[in-house]
């Protein structure tokens, strides 16, 4: 008709029909097919709700470990997707070749690219699930030049992932089930978040038909960014700048300032205006891994400062900016050894699942139409065109 709503940053637009993750924000709540992710992320595994997700049904045992063989068979990548990473600069940022490798994946896996065909999109997304953990942690190695490290099938999906990055030829990686716990709640934590700002880049790159790779590539590019996924990143380079607990005040009052475009990266979250519930389970994790592993990081006691602060100062009480999940994380991946660079990929392997199912869920329904949101035009009036060399 030519009327539409302005509604720049789609701040209030329902783009769609989904039945797979609920979100009230006002009172910090998250469900996933209906179950709370407080008792998935306490009792559940992620490998269980990536099952829910995608199927939207919880399997009973036989039905799980089927699942679950189907995921680990699935593990190792193409070989000659080693040679893509051998293109890149050694020092080249993780989510560069996850970019560009997840993307190659198009290239290798001709079977199931027909969107049409429900059977090769689940074929595609048990893929997906099943190869990014092997693709994160061969950017990490070629990162720190050690050789890439194959999957093994008799760890599970959060231990085999810590194995193929840390893990060397010259002697075995022993994982602490406090760590590869930790690991596992964070890979379900970010499972999925509805309509977000990746998972809509994959539902409208995927609207067009695009095929699933593609789709997810898109994804990753999406998440990068510091307002997205980059948070816990961008989280963990602003701890390091505060380096010591008496710049504290200093850089509070920086976020404070209205000319000033410093925020704390971490902190406040655009959909959950009460608390964050993923945070409260990472915030466990989080105690639990720093208290294992007994570290003394200077950066942690800035963290645990700036907690204090943020939960108590009323400018952050009022605005409701409390620690998000991705400041939690943060810190527990640091704890662990994974370098700041790597914690976007960690998010991305983890969201893996809640793109392909929000993909999987939109090509299933009737009626699918191109994603096209319209604008407001703003440029000149018709004009006159004379040539330049005129
Ligand atoms: N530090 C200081 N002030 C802040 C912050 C912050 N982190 N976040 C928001 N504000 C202020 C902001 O200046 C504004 O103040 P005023 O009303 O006086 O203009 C007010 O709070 C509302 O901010 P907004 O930008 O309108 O809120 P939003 O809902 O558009 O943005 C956000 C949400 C997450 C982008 C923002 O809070 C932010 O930039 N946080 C830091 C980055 C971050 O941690 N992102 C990860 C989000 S969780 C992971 C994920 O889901 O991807």
């Amino acid at each position: 008709s030519g009327y539409f709503t302005f509604d720049p940053g789609f701040m209030a637009t329902g783009s769609c029909e989904s039945s797979i993750t609920f979100i009230d924000g006002a009172k910090g709540i998250l469900l996933h097919r209906g179950y709370s992710i407080e008792d998935l992320a306490r009792h559940s595994s992620y490998l269980e709700v990536c099952h829910m997700l995608l199927h939207d049904a919880t399997p009973n045992a036989e039905e799980f470990l089927e699942f679950q063989d189907t995921i680990t068979r699935h593990t190792m990548v193409h070989e000659q997707l080693n040679m893509f990473f051998h293109g890149f600069r050694n020092d080249a940022h993780p989510m560069a070749m996850l970019c560009g490798t997840v993307g190659a994946m198009s290239s290798f896996y001709h079977s199931d690219l027909d969107v049409k065909d429900p059977e090769q999109r689940v074929r595609s997304a048990h893929r997906l699930i099943a190869k990014m953990p092997t693709l994160v942690a061969m950017c990490y190695k070629y990162n720190v030049g050690q050789p890439f490290v194959y999957p093994r099938n008799d760890l599970s999906y959060a231990a085999n992932f810590l194995n193929m990055m840390f893990s060397v030829p010259a002697e075995e990686y022993k994982i602490s089930p406090t760590v590869e716990r930790a690991m596992d709640r964070i890979f379900i934590l970010h499972a999925d978040h509805e309509q977000n700002a990746s998972t809509s880049t994959v539902r409208l790159a995927g609207s067009s038909g695009a095929n699933p790779y593609a789709c997810i590539a898109a994804g990753v590019a999406s998440l990068w960014g510091p307002a997205h996924g980059g948070a816990n990143e961008a989280c963990l380079k602003m701890l390091e700048e505060i380096g010591t607990v008496d710049r504290i005040p200093e850089f509070v009052a920086r976020a404070k300032d209205k000319d000033d475009p410093f925020r704390l990266m971490g902190f406040g979250h655009r959909v959950y205006k009460n608390h964050d519930p993923r945070a409260t389970v990472m915030r466990e994790s989080c105690h639990e891994v720093l208290a294992e592993m007994n570290v003394k990081n200077p950066l942690l006691q800035v963290a645990m400062e700036l907690e204090r602060i943020a939960l108590s100062d009323p400018y952050f009480v009022e605005k409701k900016l409390f620690p998000n999940v991705d400041f939690y994380s943060g810190i527990v991946l640091s704890a662990i050894g994974i370098p700041t660079n790597m914690f976007t990929c960690i998010f991305a392997l983890a969201r893996t699942v809640g793109w392909i199912s929000h993909w999987h869920e939109m090509l299933s329904q009737p009626g699918q139409k191109i994603g096209r949101p319209r604008q407001l035009y703003t440029g000149h009036s018709k004009r006159n065109y004379s040539p330049i060399t005129k």
